[in-house]
């Protein structure tokens, strides 16, 4: 009897620690000490965490210095990078050697990114030398955070501030959540993109708050089934599809959700921007809803002529496919008169676009709004403020 209990306790104790046992990695073990570099021991913590089945790195509060990391798997098991203090970058551009990221998150399956804590990618001196406007083979800088392959994976309460290039980067990820995420930086940093998402499946971000002097969120292509729910954006670019068509070879996107969005004093409110002279390509299933606009310039805009900088040769029509967009529920104030654009391909018309429940005021010397079609015959329902397509373009 006695003899069977004793089996029996270590059965349970046997299960309960291989489901419970999560083994932590502090930093601090390996040497790292607030306000000095901690790259060797994040490298070797990193290493060691990924090697056991269950497992979770800590950085506890305060403030470090931090070089380029790139945290690699495929580990053992679920990894969590929980960080509560602050890591810094390096400002100079140099010390990066032309690589592309700052922190990396790679190939693995089962990440978890908490802990409250801050990734200060130290921009400034970047910004001021980003000549990206000017020049198309600009120098290559750091993306703040990148998640490259990461699969099955949620990234929560962290935040990215300051970023030298985009904040934060997705290559052929699935199944990956964000929720609650903070990205700031000021409004006249370069090239500052939120989020920008490529070539992934199933991803959500949620209650994400964002703030940059580009796009808060942007979907290139190859992406589908993209939901983005209650985020804040502002100041910034807005949130956008694409742009796409730059490229060869691009691949579809499908799927895109965005609702219940607020954004606030950017240049773009929900847009999809192609270029002209563009291969052929897809963007379709693609649905904006419930989004309250505050002083947004061009609030609702499909513009298949997406030309920055004058950087297009020639202007044949762009020949990305668009189709099954609808923009429902939509409201505020415009900083344009022309609030709503929908400015499609002439060699491939957008179809199935729908506006619903459209009610945009123009928030500069006052008057009404207008709304500007071409290639595209939007259905319409519920109230259109400003009327579908009061100017017809070619
Ligand atoms: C339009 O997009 C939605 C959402 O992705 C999808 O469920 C629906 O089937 C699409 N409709 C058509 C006609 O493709």
């Amino acid at each position: 009897m006695g003899k069977n209990l004793s089996i029996a306790t270590i059965s349970l104790l046997l299960v309960l620690a291989s489901t419970n046992a999560i083994q932590v990695f502090d930093v601090k073990s390996y040497g790292a000490k607030p306000n000095a570099d901690i790259t060797q021991a994040l490298t070797k913590a990193w290493k060691a965490a990924c090697a056991v089945a269950g497992s979770k790195v800590v950085i506890s509060t305060g403030a470090y210095k931090l070089g380029l990391v790139t945290l690699k798997g495929p580990c053992k098991g679920a990894i969590e990078f929980n960080l509560q203090g602050t890591l810094q970058a390096p400002s100079d551009v140099a010390s990066f050697k032309g690589k592309d990221g700052w922190v990396i998150f790679e190939s693995i399956d089962g990440l978890t990114v908490s802990g409250g804590g801050v990734f200060d990618g130290k921009g400034q001196l970047a910004w001021e030398k980003n000549d990206c406007n000017k020049d198309k083979n600009c120098n290559v800088l750091p993306i703040n955070i990148r998640f490259n392959y990461i699969t099955n994976s949620i990234v929560k309460d962290i935040t990215s501030k300051d970023s030298k290039f985009f904040h934060i980067n997705l290559l052929e990820c699935k199944k990956l959540q964000f929720q609650h995420v903070t990205i700031t930086a000021p409004a006249d940093s370069p090239n500052t993109d939120g989020i920008h998402i490529g070539r992934s499946s199933q991803i959500t971000i949620t209650n994400a708050n964002i703030g940059t002097g580009d796009d808060c969120i942007s979907i290139g292509d190859g992406n589908q089934d993209v939901s983005a729910n209650q985020v804040t954006c502002g100041p910034g670019h807005g949130i956008s599809i694409g742009s796409l068509g730059k490229y060869k070879n691009e691949q579809p996107v499908s799927g895109i959700r965005v609702i219940g969005a607020t954004l606030s004093n950017t240049d773009n409110g929900v847009r999809i921007k192609t270029w002209p002279s563009s291969p052929p390509g897809v963007a379709s299933n693609i649905h904006f809803e419930d989004i309250v606009m505050k002083n947004v310039g061009n609030p609702i805009i499909i513009d298949q002529n997406y030309c920055p900088n004058n950087q297009c040769s020639n202007n044949s029509p762009s020949k990305v496919k668009i189709s099954n967009v609808s923009f429902k529920k939509i409201r505020g104030t415009s900083s344009t008169k022309e609030a709503v654009k929908l400015i499609c391909s002439k060699s491939v018309p957008c179809q199935q676009v729908v506006l619903s429940d459209i009610d945009l005021a123009y928030k500069g010397g006052g008057g009404s709004t207008t709304s500007s079609c071409a290639n595209v015959k939007p259905a319409v329902s519920g109230k259109q403020n400003p009327p579908a397509c009061t100017n017809k373009l070619q």
